[in-house]
């Protein structure tokens, strides 16, 4: 015991005994005396067992950022992290070392430490199971977070500690969260039938399966936070959570949970949040929700409940996020939900509501910034009293049955950013553009599938000088819109994506779309446009320079958007602007002319598509130039001569159409050309070789047969850098691109 009492005392009273006056040995006794009162007032000198505990304990972890300064010539109760109490063998009642930097495992010899209150290694790396006997031998504890590690196994069972018996533990949060934990949560692995403080519990992300535990609310009347969310846990939702009285956060949300929610939760008069999404969960939501008066927070998301939003819904009146998005529910939006004047985001998207919604009081939600109400079948005009919330930043009402224009008093909302009335069935376009332009903050407009066969304003004076100076996102696609292209476009400089697709837009492609900065992403497939591609939309700088691309904010959406590139029976849903790939889709117009050399400088672009053109002369050897490109489908044109051997050497390329031109001479093979299926090269009678394994000489009268020598050249080159490249990114595809598209 006492380390420094070794080094300080010990000299001084060992030292051989020399004859000394009687004013020496007083004046020695009293130093010593002096030093010990020192030392037991202000010096805390840990308890040895708890010391050799924590020295186990460093032995079996690292740090990644610096080492402990837990070393013997320091009184332990000193060393970072550790705090003792004030008894005379100073006990060790705290370890704190969150953000630590620590990997290694949990020495079982941490239970030695037995007055232990308070254990936080959160944020660390810590991994391997739990000790056995964890819970019953630390009684003392009060505070255990080990969120944020690697911690995996089951939850050590504690065998001692199975027979109900009323010992008494006075732990009252346990934070697990973040780890690799698994198995069932049974009564029997965490001594807390005994925890009758316990107040926050929480296991979310980790991989428990088994039922939700509920026995934890037999045992602790206090308890207050359930977090189960992120796991796999499965089975129905047990009544007995209903006698957890004192609960204000509930959340079981991304499990595999079913049945139904079960009414006792509705007693739970001081819940506050109650987070159950994405689960199965099937039944009603019964109207006696609306006696969780505390309640902020309601969300039941990506279930199967079915039956109607509860019509006393206006009874929570502090409720600030209502998220009952894709479900099964039918009937109206009750009158009454604009009683909750502080929703702050209502998100109804996905379910089987209908009717108008021009009798709901929306100025009464002046809190409300975001709120979607997508894919239901609502009728009725486009309610213009939603213009008075005052505070809505995002508005979804598309795939509905809405009718109506566009009001100019929508230029009340000052801070609207994202708008997305798709599929509805709007009138008068030239209305809504004129209106909208004048949103300052607007950066997302989306009205696809409306407007129907009108004519667009093309004049570049339609946009005044400072309309939409914010859009960053248009599309107004599959509308049979017809018209040019509009000239006002030019002036949206910020404007990084434009869906102008299915619609009967003619007359040639503008050069000056090339001259927007930040455009990475242009649809202006299925189309009547003619003449030749401009050599100016290759000048794109956003895809040619990846710094340019990098430099405009692609992270940020209000709500998700829901687009449609290859018109495949499901949207493609996108929460962020990032996952747009920068691409150029240009199907099933009339183009002719050739596709100009100056391809080859977006280096960025990873789809090209023009496929269903008009367009002749032969494919340029500069989209090799394309070190990004993933996708290149020129089928169904005129072109003619040879597939570049080069085009090897596009090492992301997965896909490659070239069906039904002219091409002609053998198809590059020895790299991903090899995995193509033949159907993308038919259709081209001259062409020879590659996957179409018909031999070269059997056309070889043609001239064009024997390769020429920049060919030649070529294929040396690639040909052995490809065999290598090809199986790194494949691999790389696999590992990183293609989760990136999940
Ligand atoms: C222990 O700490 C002392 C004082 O900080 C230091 O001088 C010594 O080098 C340390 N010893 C070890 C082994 O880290
Ligand atoms: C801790 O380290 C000791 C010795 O280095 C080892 O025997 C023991 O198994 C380790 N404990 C754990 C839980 O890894
Ligand atoms: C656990 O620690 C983390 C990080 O230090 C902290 O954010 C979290 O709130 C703690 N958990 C509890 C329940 O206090
Ligand atoms: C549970 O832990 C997670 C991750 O540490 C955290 O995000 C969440 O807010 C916690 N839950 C509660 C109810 O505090
Ligand atoms: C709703 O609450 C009332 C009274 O509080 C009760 O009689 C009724 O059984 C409850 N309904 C359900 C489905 O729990
Ligand atoms: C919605 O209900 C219909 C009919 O009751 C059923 O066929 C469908 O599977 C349900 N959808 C979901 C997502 O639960
Ligand atoms: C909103 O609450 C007020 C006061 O409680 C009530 O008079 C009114 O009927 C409620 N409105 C709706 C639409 O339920
Ligand atoms: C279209 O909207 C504009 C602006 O609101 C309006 O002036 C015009 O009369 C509308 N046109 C039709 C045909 O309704
Ligand atoms: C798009 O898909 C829909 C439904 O699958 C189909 O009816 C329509 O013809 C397609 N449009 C084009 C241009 O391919
Ligand atoms: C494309 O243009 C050519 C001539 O310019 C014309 O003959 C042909 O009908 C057009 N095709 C379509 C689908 O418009
Ligand atoms: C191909 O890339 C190089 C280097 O980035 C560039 O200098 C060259 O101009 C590009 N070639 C074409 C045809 O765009
Ligand atoms: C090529 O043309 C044939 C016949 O018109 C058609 O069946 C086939 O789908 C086309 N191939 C591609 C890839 O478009």
């Amino acid at each position: 015991m006492r380390s420094k009492a070794k080094g300080l005392v010990r000299p001084l009273i060992t030292k051989p005994v020399q004859p000394l006056s009687s004013h020496m040995h007083l004046f020695l006794l009293s130093l010593l005396f002096l030093s010990a009162l020192f030392l037991t007032l202000s010096e805390a000198v840990c308890n040895l067992q708890d010391r050799e505990s924590l020295m186990w304990f460093s032995g079996n972890v690292s740090s990644s950022v610096s080492p402990l300064n837990w070393n013997l010539s320091i009184d332990c109760c000193s060393w970072e992290g550790i705090i003792c109490d004030g008894s005379s063998d100073s006990h060790v009642t705290m370890i704190s070392l969150p953000f630590r930097g620590l990997s290694g495992t949990l020495a079982s010899s941490v239970q030695n430490i037995h007055r232990l209150s308070h254990l936080d290694l959160s944020h660390n790396r810590l991994s391997g199971p739990l000790p056995p006997g964890f819970f019953s031998t630390l009684d003392q504890l009060m505070v255990l977070n080990l969120s944020h590690n690697s911690f995996n196994g089951e939850l050590p069972l504690e065998q001692a500690f199975g027979d109900g018996s009323d010992r008494f533990f006075p732990v009252h949060t346990i934070d697990l969260s973040c780890n690799l934990l698994q198995g069932e949560i049974l009564s029997n692995s965490i001594a807390i039938q005994g925890a009758i403080n316990l107040i926050s519990f929480n296991v979310s992300n980790n991989s428990f399966t088994g039922p939700i535990p509920s026995f934890m609310c037999r045992s602790s009347p206090q308890l207050s936070k359930l977090d189960f969310s992120y796991n796999d846990f499965s089975g129905h939702i047990s009544q007995e959570l209903g006698r957890c009285l004192r609960l204000s956060v509930l959340q079981a949300g991304f499990n595999n949970l079913s049945g139904e929610i079960p009414s006792e939760i509705y007693n739970l008069s001081e819940l506050e949040q109650l987070f159950l999404p994405a689960n199965q969960l099937t039944g009603k939501i019964d109207n006696n929700i609306t006696q969780l008066r505390k309640l902020t927070s309601l969300e039941l998301y990506s279930n199967h409940l079915e039956g109607e939003i509860p019509m006393d819904i206006g009874n929570l009146s502090i409720l600030r996020s209502l998220q009952l998005h894709i479900n099964n529910i039918t009937g109206t939006v009750p009158l009454s939900l604009a009683n909750c004047t502080n929703l702050v985001k209502l998100n109804l998207r996905v379910n089987r509501l209908g009717g108008s919604l021009t009798e709901l009081e929306f100025y009464q939600l002046q809190s409300l910034r975001v709120l979607d109400l997508g894919n239901n079948s609502f009728t009725g005009d486009l309610p213009d009293k939603i213009f008075s919330c005052k505070s809505l930043t995002a508005i979804r009402f598309a795939g509905n049955k809405l009718t109506g224009q566009m009001s100019p008093q929508v230029l009340e909302l000052e801070s609207l950013s994202f708008m997305a009335i798709s599929d509805n069935r709007m009138t008068n376009i030239t209305g809504a553009l004129s209106i909208l332009q004048g949103c300052r903050k607007l950066s997302t407009l989306i009205m696809a599938k409306n407007f129907y066969d009108e004519t667009v304003p093309i004049n570049e004076d339609f946009l005044a000088p400072d309309g939409f100076p914010k859009l960053r996102i248009f599309g107004v696609g599959a509308s049979r819109l017809k018209g040019e292209i509009p000239a006002w476009l030019i002036k949206l400089k910020s404007l990084e994506l434009l869906d102008l697709s299915l619609n009967r837009f003619e007359g040639s492609i503008p050069g000056w779309l090339g001259t927007l900065p930040n455009l990475f992403y242009i649809d202006l497939s299925d189309n009547l446009l003619t003449g030749e591609l401009p050599k100016e939309i290759f000048q794109l700088r956003s895809l040619m320079s990846q710094k340019a691309y990098d430099a405009t904010e692609k992270n940020y959406l209000e709500l998700p958007i829901f687009i449609n590139p290859n018109n495949v029976t499901t949207n493609q849903q996108y929460n962020q602007l990032y996952s747009f790939p920068p691409a150029i889709y240009i199907r099933r117009n009339n183009l002719t002319g050739s596709i100009p050399v100056e391809v080859g400088q977006l280096k960025v672009l990873h789809v090209l598509e023009l496929l269903s053109n008009n367009l002749s002369g032969s494919i340029p050897h500069e989209l090799s130039n394309l070190t990004n490109l993933e996708t290149l489908d020129l089928s169904n044109n005129n072109l003619s001569g040879r597939i570049p051997w080069s085009l090897t050497s596009l090492h992301f390329m997965s896909y490659f159409n070239v069906a039904n031109n002219t091409l002609e001479g053998p198809i590059p093979t020895g790299s991903q050309f090899d995995t193509f299926p033949k159907a993308y090269f038919e259709g081209n009678p001259l062409l020879c070789g590659g996957v179409l394994l018909t031999s070269c000489k059997a056309l070889s009268r043609s001239p064009v047969t024997t390769m020429n020598e920049e060919d030649e050249e070529l294929k040396r080159t690639f040909i052995i850098g490809v065999a290598v490249g090809f199986f790194v990114s494949y691999c790389f595809y696999w590992c990183f691109l293609a989760r990136r598209w999940a």
